[in-house]
């Protein structure tokens, strides 16, 4: 179904909302969190895509805009790109939204690995520096990135414990071509892809 509003345009994804109990303990998740680098071609349903958002990245609580992943003084500069067949989107969580960037398969500039092109969801985590003040154009040195680096880390663990919990499966990818990809997702300057992880239903 789509919606088509003042905030959502028609080719947005409005998430349903998302599950935020049950689930596996805690601690069987960390027993059963690994890496997975095949994939079935399943899609991903909206209820798990809604849901896997909102643990890696989504607001948990609303009357202090705070989130479900710490942040280094709570800059919350990342960005979460989802790369879906039909597009590539940017979460908004507040709005528990996937915005539609454009209507372009790119999940084969994901990464280098053969199954990054087919598996039914990568997320590209950006580091928005200009929520730091970084204008367009200025150079950025690698420490500045440090602790967006550390924030996407908290963000992809999360989204493991999710998979381990959905008996989904994923693998967080520092192998990524970013100066092709980053031309793709149309990104600034001051925009600068962390890492990426790809998500599906595993092949057992
Ligand atoms: C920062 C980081 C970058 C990684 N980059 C890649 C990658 O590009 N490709 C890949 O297949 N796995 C990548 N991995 C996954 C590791 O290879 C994997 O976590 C490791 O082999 C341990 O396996 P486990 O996650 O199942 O415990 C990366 C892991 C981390 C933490």
């Amino acid at each position: 179904m789509v919606f088509c509003g003042v905030n959502l345009n028609c080719q947005d994804i409005a998430l349903p909302t998302p599950e935020k109990t049950g689930g596996k303990p805690l601690m069987q998740a960390l027993n059963e969190r690994q890496t997975t680098r095949t994939f079935t071609k399943d899609d991903l349903s909206l209820q798990q895509l809604s849901d896997l958002l909102w643990a890696g990245w989504g607001i948990n609580r609303p009357d202090q805009k705070k989130r479900t992943a710490p942040s280094a003084r709570d800059f919350q500069e990342i960005s979460v790109y989802a790369a879906l067949p039909g597009g590539l989107y940017l979460y908004d969580a507040p709005g528990n939204i996937l915005k539609q960037v454009h209507n372009r398969d790119i999940r084969a500039f994901c990464g280098t690995q053969p199954f990054v092109a087919t598996a039914p969801l990568n997320l590209i985590y950006v580091a928005d520096l200009g929520k730091l003040g970084k204008k367009e154009g200025e150079e950025i040195k690698d420490a500045e990135l440090f602790w967006s680096y550390a924030n996407t880390g908290f963000i992809a663990q999360n989204v493991y414990l999710y998979c381990a919990s959905a008996n989904l499966g994923c693998v967080i990818r520092g192998l990524v071509p970013k100066d092709k990809l980053a031309p793709e997702m149309g990104l600034k300057s001051n925009q600068v892809i962390i890492l990426s992880q790809t998500v599906g239903v595993p092949q057992r």
